[in-house]
């Protein structure tokens, strides 16, 4: 069976009150539409069609690497008229699934089920029980419970407002079926639009036996209108998150104060504290811990290492059992080997060091390359930047770089060397022995320290 998917996205978003088309909004650092387009994907449809209006453009370009057919809709006349604006694409198809760009957490298992159901009737229609109906299209059932029509809230008798059974507007239904119920649909009703949902009623008329599939939690089926009930699928979606983690055998301090906005593998006995964020894809292996406040980007994080509290660790890589933070910066290009530690208001950039190295306290190490078993004193900078380019510093293993040094690179410093505190290198200081700048030490006898003028 072909199958295609459409996407309605026309609508302006009003109440998000955003310069930003309502379907770029973000959940869990992702597109309300890109969630959409990821659930449809799994299906493996022949195509998967966008029907844009508002922002046509942006919401162009921020879907631009994925396999999607777009059209207008240059008039906002309906989510009847929607569809019809796409029928010439869908020529070539069996099966049509709609979906909403602002519906974001739509199951891909929901869906799935609803079109494998199309091998026995021509309409299948998401629907949910709501304790508060009010705003949605009623599902009308007949004495034998069969859904015969659905009745918009607009257009809806007061009877008919009880019904708690709303239309999620998710179909899944027969092309060619669609095609003729679609040149039926009029606008003669309260809003005077083309209502997709008069296809259920014209079915029932041809004899098809309309089925119905139910959401696995209401959420699924929830559109996003304003920020309000954007924070709350965002909650609800991290939450959801949250348990597979801690299914998987992560503890989380609590999961209502973690964000993953992108994939997190995490594996055994992960302790992750409050407030972690985790952006893009990012590993952590058995037994990591995470401190209060972790930024964590596109990184890799062995075995056993524990990041202490406030660090920010973006594209790179931690060696097992090493020791970051608190507050530490390790930034793009980093790779530290095993049982490194990275102590407190260090910043490290483009850079390698070997394993069991330690820079604690106040440094910035950039550009370099620096061996195992190194201690970084105190302060240390890397100046690798003389205002045009940057420069490389290299450290062998065993050196010891005494607090308050400035290694001005390009410059090496050997295996085994020893620089003292306070020392400005600027050139090469050889392995295994002692290299220090620093102005000789004098004490001034018989010196007064000033007094204060008398009047
Ligand atoms: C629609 C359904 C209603 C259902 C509700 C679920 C119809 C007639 N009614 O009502 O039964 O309970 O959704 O939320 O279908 N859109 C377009 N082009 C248009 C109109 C809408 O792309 O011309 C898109 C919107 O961007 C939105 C979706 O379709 O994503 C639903 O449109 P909306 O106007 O919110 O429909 P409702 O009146 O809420
Ligand atoms: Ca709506």
């Amino acid at each position: 069976m072909k199958l295609g998917v459409l996407i309605l996205a026309a609508g302006q978003g009003t109440r998000m009150r955003s310069n930003l088309p309502k379907v770029l909004h973000k959940l869990a650092g992702q597109p309300l539409l890109e969630h959409v387009v990821k659930a449809a994907q799994q299906l493996e449809p022949e195509q998967t069609t966008i029907i844009y209006g508002h922002g046509g453009e942006q919401v162009r370009t921020a879907l631009q690497h994925y396999p999607l057919a777009w059209c207008e809709q240059r008039e906002l006349l309906g989510t009847g008229h929607a569809v019809m604006q796409a029928e010439s694409q869908l020529a070539d198809l069996d099966a049509v699934l709609i979906l909403y760009g602002d519906v974001p957490l739509i199951d891909t298992m929901t869906i799935r089920n609803m079109v494998e159901h199309l091998s026995q009737t021509d309409l299948v229609l998401l629907t949910v029980s709501l304790n508060d109906p009010s705003g949605y299209g009623r599902i009308v059932r007949d004495n034998h419970g069969k859904a015969v029509r659905i009745v918009e809230q607009k257009d809806a008798t007061q009877d008919e407002l009880e019904i708690a059974e709303i239309n999620t507007g998710i179909m899944a239904l027969n092309r060619v079926r669609l095609d003729g119920w679609l040149r039926e649909i009029e606008n003669d009703n309260a809003q005077k639009e083309y209502y997709l949902t008069d296809v259920i009623e014209l079915a029932v008329n041809d004899g098809v036996d309309v089925f119905t599939v139910n959401p696995n939690s209401e959420e699924e089926v929830m559109g996003v209108n304003d920020r309000v009930q954007l924070s709350h699928l965002e909650r609800h979606y991290q939450r959801e998150l949250a348990e597979k983690l801690m299914q998987s055998g992560v503890t989380i301090a609590d999961p209502a104060r973690i964000d993953i906005r992108g994939e997190l593998k995490a594996g055994k006995d992960v302790f992750i504290d409050c407030n972690a964020i985790f952006e893009g894809e990012v590993e952590l292996g058995d037994g990591v811990t995470v401190g209060p406040n972790a930024l964590i980007k596109n990184s890799k994080i062995a075995e056993g290492v524990q990041i202490n509290a406030n660090c920010v660790i973006e594209d790179a890589e931690i060696g097992a059992n090493s020791r970051i933070g608190p507050f530490a910066r390790i930034r793009p290009e980093t790779h530290l080997a095993d049982s490194v530690h990275v102590g407190n208001f260090v910043e490290v950039k483009k850079s390698e060091v070997g394993s069991g190295s330690k820079i604690n306290h106040l440094s910035y190490i950039g550009d370099s390359i620096i061996g195992s078993k190194v201690n970084v004193g105190a302060g240390t900078i890397t100046c690798n930047y003389d205002g045009a380019n940057k420069h490389q510093t290299v450290i062998g293993d065993n050196a010891f770089i005494g607090s308050d040094s400035q290694l001005v690179a390009p410059v090496i410093i050997g295996e085994g060397a020893t620089i003292g505190a306070g020392s400005t290198v600027t050139r090469d200081a050889p392995s295994s022995t002692l290299t220090l700048s620093r102005a000789k030490q004098i004490t001034v006898a018989g010196w007064k320290r000033p007094e204060k003028n008398s009047k």
